[in-house]
């Protein structure tokens, strides 16, 4: 779109010096007047053209900090982009976010960006997107089963699982030799196609131990169903923990490690442990994982109960998105760096992957206060 050019081309033109005289090579009042008034007038052209460009964003909860954090930057850096935006949260109720999309397209939004609440369910809503002319991203969670989705932007869930796994992996010595462990694992909810990805991610390292006897799951749920916790709920973590302690750990054995999908899940099977007092009986913490590096759990780190986490810098992600729908919206390819890997069952999406970080004791100050994402102060008690 010419507007992006001629700013583009304006920010080139002041680094470049012209604000002096190409006569006299000093800055002349009559030059810097002109460039001025003219800067004017674009800056109007720019701000009327895109005011009528809309742009939807489909987050799945609020209930979540990084779902707040990811509305909140798309929504701040679209409309800095002088796009008309349209945020709506589905209460992680799928037909709420089906009704919203309806509405967003009936609304002409010419780019909507998806985090979905159930991936496998938007097939039909977005059948209305060919006709309308609309475009869509998948922020995040692959949108499964359709033609109708565009591009994919996200982290690499599945380097997500490595990671956590690899952690496991590394402080239990595993590759040493050392066992057997008893491990427990808690999965992201069933409707979101990252919970499958990052399973599969994290049973690349581990299966071949579970296989050996290093590591034992002593409650005997070690499949991805049995695992799974809906909309990767707090209060459902902690259920589960709370009952797979008291039925399998009560006997003193001590659990080793849980492998827990998300900083939601580990904060529940946090407070099961907690409840259950297992820090001052045992003497020490489970190994936990997690992701998303939420101020609780970082919290958590910093007092030894929670082992790491994995930074998903979700200001990079917004920033990305932005650019995919400026690509969009001036008739070009928007930038992506995996054209071959996410399959929605339908097609290949390309795809843009952001590098998740993990965090831990030793570098979550450098990692999270060093890049500006929090500020140390909101950690002070
Ligand atoms: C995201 C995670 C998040 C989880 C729960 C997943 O789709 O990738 O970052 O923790 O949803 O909200």
């Amino acid at each position: 779109m010419m507007w992006k050019r001629v700013r583009h081309d304006v920010s080139r033109v002041a680094k470049d010096g012209a604000f002096a005289c190409p006569r006299t090579g000093a800055a002349c009042l009559f030059c810097l007047g002109f460039l001025m008034l003219s800067l004017f007038l674009l800056a109007g052209c720019t701000r009327s053209s895109h005011l009528d460009v809309k742009i939807g964003v489909a987050m799945p909860t609020r209930e979540f900090q990084r779902w707040n954090q990811d509305g909140d930057n798309l929504k701040n850096l679209l409309e800095k982009d002088g796009y008309l935006v349209e945020l709506e949260y589905a209460d992680n109720k799928p037909e709420l976010q089906i009704e919203q999309i309806h509405r967003m397209i009936e609304d002409g939004c010419r780019v909507i960006v998806i985090a979905s609440v159930d991936t496998g369910a938007l097939g039909d809503v977005l059948h209305e997107v060919e006709s309308a002319g609309c475009r869509i991203i998948a922020y995040d969670r692959l949108i499964m089963d359709t033609d109708n989705v565009d591009y994919y932007a996200t982290f690499d869930n599945l380097g997500v699982g490595i990671m956590m796994a690899e952690h496991i992996e590394e402080k239990l010595e595993l590759q040493e030799g050392k066992g057997p462990y008893y491990v427990e694992f808690f999965a992201g909810g069933p409707d979101d196609s990252n919970s499958l990805f990052l399973w599969e991610g994290s049973m690349e390292v581990l299966q071949p131990y579970l296989d050996s006897g290093q590591l034992v799951v002593k409650s005997g749920e070690a499949d991805l169903k049995s695992c799974a916790i809906d909309h990767w709920s707090v209060e459902k973590s902690r259920e589960r923990m709370g009952r797979i302690l008291r039925e399998h750990y009560s006997d003193g054995s001590s659990l080793d490690a849980v492998l827990c999908a998300s900083d939601s899940v580990a904060f529940g099977v946090l407070q099961a442990l907690r409840e259950a007092e297992y820090r001052s009986k045992r003497g020490k913490m489970p190994l936990l994982t997690g992701q998303d590096a939420e101020k609780r759990i970082v919290k958590a780190i910093m007092s030894g109960e929670q082992s790491m986490s994995i930074f998903k810098d979700t200001r990079l992600l917004a920033q990305q998105v932005v650019s995919m729908v400026n690509s969009i919206m001036a008739g070009g390819e928007p930038e992506t760096n995996d054209i071959g890997n996410y399959n929605n069952g339908v097609k290949i999406l390309p795809t843009f992957l952001v590098r998740p970080e993990l965090i831990d004791a030793q570098n979550y100050r450098k990692v999270l206060f060093g890049s500006g994402y929090y500020n140390e102060k909101d950690f002070e008690e």
